[in-house]
């Protein structure tokens, strides 16, 4: 990592997740004009955290617009649906206005799906030097891949590409994905990791002086602030790499 990353560990993925939730909240508040620009990450990890924003009266979500870092080829009602899970735990509970939520309309094909939203991404408005996105959520899968970006099966992009279709092993499907590119180009970036399984990629995600080896090291070195959310399993390797209890 080129960047000193905060690292915020806590017992649990609950504990974890509400210094995340305090955080967000303040985030958004801090919105003085235009709307805060929201990708959010798939898989179970972040749902503690989408109920708790969810919970929370303090945040005006009319300032918040969400957009997704990958998406798996199924209709949004399905249960592995990215934007289902968010629109269950978190959108419909906290009234998200239907306009604010631009999700991947995988279900219509890879390849179309990517190409829309892609399109989407290269029109949002940008100027005084305003990156895509001003905050990324990204979970870690035990295999190392972050969003839909799978190590060793990344499919070729040209630069400025800002979403692909994709493929991970037979049981993950086809699926689309922002690229590295897309997901690095975020004022702040959080990796929220959680449970033993996860301590080794973790830790070899924190390796530095090397080449990267896993898609996340790409999209951290070219994010502003990365902040990790861990819980004691996910970290337990870090730490005794560091030779220490705690970080
Ligand atoms: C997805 C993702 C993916 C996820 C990891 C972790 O849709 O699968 O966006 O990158 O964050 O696989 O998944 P869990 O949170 O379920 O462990």
């Amino acid at each position: 990592m080129t960047r000193r990353p905060d690292v915020i560990v806590a017992p649990d993925a609950r504990a974890a997740s509400a210094p995340a939730a305090e955080r967000l909240a303040g985030r958004v508040g801090a919105v003085s004009k235009g709307a805060f620009r929201l990708c959010l990450s798939g898989g179970s990890t972040p749902i503690p955290l989408y109920a708790m924003l969810a919970a929370r009266h303090d945040i005006d979500w009319r300032r918040v617009l969400f957009f997704w870092g990958d998406e798996r080829c199924v209709p949004p009602t399905d249960r592995s649906s990215n934007y289902g899970t968010a629109r269950r735990t978190l959108l419909r509970p906290a009234a998200v206005p239907a306009e604010h939520v631009f999700r991947i309309r995988a279900e219509s094909g890879p390849e179309k799906a990517a190409a829309a939203y892609h399109d989407m991404l290269a029109a949002l408005p940008r100027g005084d030097g305003r990156r895509l996105f001003d905050l990324v959520l990204l979970g870690l899968g035990e295999d190392g891949h972050t969003a839909s970006l799978f190590p060793g099966r990344e499919p070729d992009w040209s630069e400025g590409r800002l979403a692909v279709a994709t493929h991970g092993d037979e049981r993950q499907g086809r699926r689309v994905t922002l690229t590295p590119e897309a997901l690095g180009d975020t004022d702040e970036l959080w990796v929220l990791a959680f449970g033993a399984g996860k301590a080794d990629t973790v830790a070899v995600a924190f390796e530095a002086g090397r080449e990267p080896v896993l898609p996340i090291e790409r999209v951290v070195r070219r994010a502003g602030r990365v902040v990790w959310f861990l819980d004691d399993g996910s970290s337990g390797s870090l730490r005794r790499a560091k030779g220490r209890s705690t970080l």
